[in-house]
């Protein structure tokens, strides 16, 4: 297994904006590391030059101390899933996992024995003579996992590997993942617009737009103390609220004015700056209480799941989305109080869009 270091990689097409442009990504031995970002933001031309598929534009690809710019995919001890994981049709089970083995020649009794160590780890074992088209979607995912797994990469890349699967499967073929990630403890880079992929299975996540990487850091800390306007709006469903405001520093208070309503809070503790001018402010919708405070909305949208309520609020002012887990059975066109929790606000520029706290 292998550490994967970026430093100062670019990837230009044409004359357009960079595709890819990371200063600096280091790739821990080991890692589940998630590169999460809408489509078109470099996350698959990224992977594809650490396999050797993109030739970058500037910058230089370490894998330990090798760097590996000029070595050919072959070379680059790299395993590689795609979401069209393209099994050969033609070829069994076994001959499509021991395949990467055969290419290189190692004799059919120890592709034998390291087929069958695979299978059973994959439980794919049982499946080992049928071909691709007598298996199921997340089979056929295994027995790529499997092809992949064969010759013990140095790194694993995954594009999107579970988006042509159903729900239920997605979520199981996640499970599995992290699993193996457990047992085989492999260098794995994983590509998802899938927020919750990226929550689930990643110790570190990269969130990118535009080519850059906005934050990097764990699932929770990306959550709680996102690092700018845009990954507090691409990581949480429904999305965190945003409010344009106003701030009026007042001592060790600020007074924070948003049209209809003012809050007085104190500088909370670790801001960069202190809380002043204009700026967005960001709750999530599990950090604004129903039936709580004195500011009064109308319910506009209920959407029930069972276990809890999304549900959409005028305030005469905007609409904000929050979450009721009560139990209670809400209703459009109830008239409501809510108030929103001082300790959970999240602070942003309003011109950078950059997080000033609380940190
Ligand atoms: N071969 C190419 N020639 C020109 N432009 C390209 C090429 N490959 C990718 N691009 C552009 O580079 C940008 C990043 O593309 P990329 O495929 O890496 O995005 P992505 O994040 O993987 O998106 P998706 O989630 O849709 O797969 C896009 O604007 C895309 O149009
Ligand atoms: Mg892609």
């Amino acid at each position: 297994m292998a550490t994967v270091r970026l430093s100062t990689l670019k990837k230009v097409f044409g004359t357009n904006a960079p595709a890819v442009d990371v200063d600096e990504l280091k790739i821990e031995n080991g890692e589940f590391l998630t590169l999460l970002g809408p489509s078109g933001c470099g996350k698959s031309t990224l992977l594809r030059m650490l396999a050797g598929l993109e030739t970058p534009t500037s910058g230089r690809i370490m894998f330990d101390e090798r760097i590996v710019n000029e070595l050919d995919p072959a070379e680059r001890n790299i395993a590689m899933v795609f979401q069209n994981y393209a099994l050969y049709p033609h070829m069994t089970v076994a001959e499509n996992v021991g395949y990467p083995l055969k290419k290189r020649g190692v004799p059919k009794d120890e592709r034998t024995a390291r087929i069958a160590e695979i299978a059973a780890l994959l439980k794919i074992d049982m499946l080992l003579d049928r071909k691709p088209r007598q298996l199921s979607g997340g089979q056929q995912q295994r027995v790529a996992l499997g092809r992949a797994m064969i010759r013990n990469p140095a790194v694993y890349l995954f594009d999107e590997p579970l988006s042509n699967l159903d729900a239920a499967l997605r979520s199981y073929m996640r499970n599995e993942l992290i699993r193996l990630h457990a047992k085989l403890r492999g260098t794995m880079v994983f590509v998802t617009h899938d927020q919750v992929e990226a929550m689930t299975m990643s110790t570190r996540i990269a969130v990118m737009e535009a080519g850059c990487i906005q934050q990097l850091a764990t699932p929770d800390e990306i959550y709680e103390r996102p690092a700018t306007k845009f990954v507090a709006g691409f990581v949480g469903t429904p999305a965190m609220n945003f409010i344009e405001a106003e701030v009026v520093p007042d001592g060790a208070t600020a007074r924070i004015k948003a049209g209809d309503f003012t809050l007085d809070v104190t500088q909370p503790d670790g801001m960069t700056a202190p809380l002043q001018g204009p700026l967005t402010l960001g709750i999530r919708p599990e950090h604004i209480l129903l039936g709580q405070g004195t500011d009064k909305a109308e319910i506009t949208v209920v959407e029930s799941l069972g276990n809890e309520q999304i549900i959409t609020i005028d305030t005469g002012r905007r609409e904000l989305v929050l979450r009721s887990t009560s139990g209670e059975k809400h209703r459009i066109g109830e008239h409501v109080t809510y108030a929103l929790r001082p300790d959970r606000l999240h602070f942003f520029a309003a011109d950078t869009g950059r997080r000033i706290g609380p940190n």
